[in-house]
């Protein structure tokens, strides 16, 4: 899907994989503290990361779980569609932990060009109703937000998935994949990270990890002026944010 590949390319001078950060945090059948790594998502194993997404952050995220998007072919195949070009661009990251190459969380990232438009270009090609949806929520959130303007830049770090495996939950390991960004950002030289947030949950590891809130809406407020969305009402999360770390 030539039209999604992304302006931004990764340079060569880079090592990749890379690992970008290590963390201690408890092991899973034990209070044990053992050591996890983050670091670039490799290309052989992204069949592995899209399983992983699957079990865990389609059936997860919480506007896709009240719409029941994890259940839905189609929803899983806009969202690979999204992800592919995001892998080429060499900028997701996994985590691991020592001794194992089990996947404990991917963090999609991609570097996103003012000229991209991947939003508007992938949108074309969604089949699912769900993932529309979901693209439309973000979008009333940047109905009056510009990133690139507000910031000044022409690119900026972005994310399309932040995700840590359910029997891994707990550990603050979504902390550690948003602080990560800042090493990436000051590896590639850009000047900033932001991303859509939708859950309760990565909206808390943004705040730790020292995000600022640029727009935030409540979903029951959305439902109000938004009325069409009623479908989302019993969403487990209670706000959808944008929010920005500058690095
Ligand atoms: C966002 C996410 C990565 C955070 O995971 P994490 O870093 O392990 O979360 P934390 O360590 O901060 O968890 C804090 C607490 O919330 C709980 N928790 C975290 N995510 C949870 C979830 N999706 N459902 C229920 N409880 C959850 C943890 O078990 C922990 O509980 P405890 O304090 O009793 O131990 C994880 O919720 C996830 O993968 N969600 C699914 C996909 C998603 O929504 N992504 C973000 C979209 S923007």
């Amino acid at each position: 899907m030539s039209d999604l590949a992304f302006i931004w390319k990764r340079p060569n001078t880079i090592a990749f994989p890379k690992v970008w950060h290590t963390f201690q945090a408890r092991d899973l059948d034990s209070d044990e503290l053992i050591e996890y790594r983050i670091q670039d998502l490799p290309l052989d194993r992204f069949d592995e990361a899209l399983e992983h997404m699957n079990a865990n952050y389609n059936q997860d995220e919480p506007i896709a779980q009240v719409l029941d998007g994890g259940k839905q072919t189609e929803h899983l195949e806009d969202y690979k569609l999204a992800w592919r070009p995001m892998a080429e661009q060499k900028v997701p990251l996994v985590c691991f932990k020592e001794g194992s190459d089990e996947i404990v969380g991917i963090n999609m990232l991609f570097v996103i060009n003012k000229d991209d438009h991947f939003m508007e270009k992938i949108y074309g090609h969604f089949k699912s109703q769900v993932t529309k949806d979901i693209f439309d929520l973000m979008m009333i959130l940047y109905e009056n937000f510009d990133p690139f303007q507000h910031y000044g830049v022409d690119e900026y770090l972005s994310s399309f998935g932040l995700s840590v495996s359910r029997k891994y939950r707990g550990r603050s390991i979504g902390d550690h994949f948003l602080a990560t960004r800042k090493n990436l950002c000051n590896e590639f030289a850009l000047k900033l990270t932001h991303t859509f947030f939708t859950s309760d949950f990565s909206n808390h590891n943004a705040d730790k990890a020292g995000f600022e809130t640029n727009v935030a809406i409540k979903y029951e407020d959305v439902i109000k002026t938004h009325p069409r969305f009623n479908h989302i009402k019993n969403i487990k999360s209670k706000a959808m944010t944008l929010k920005t770390m500058v690095c």
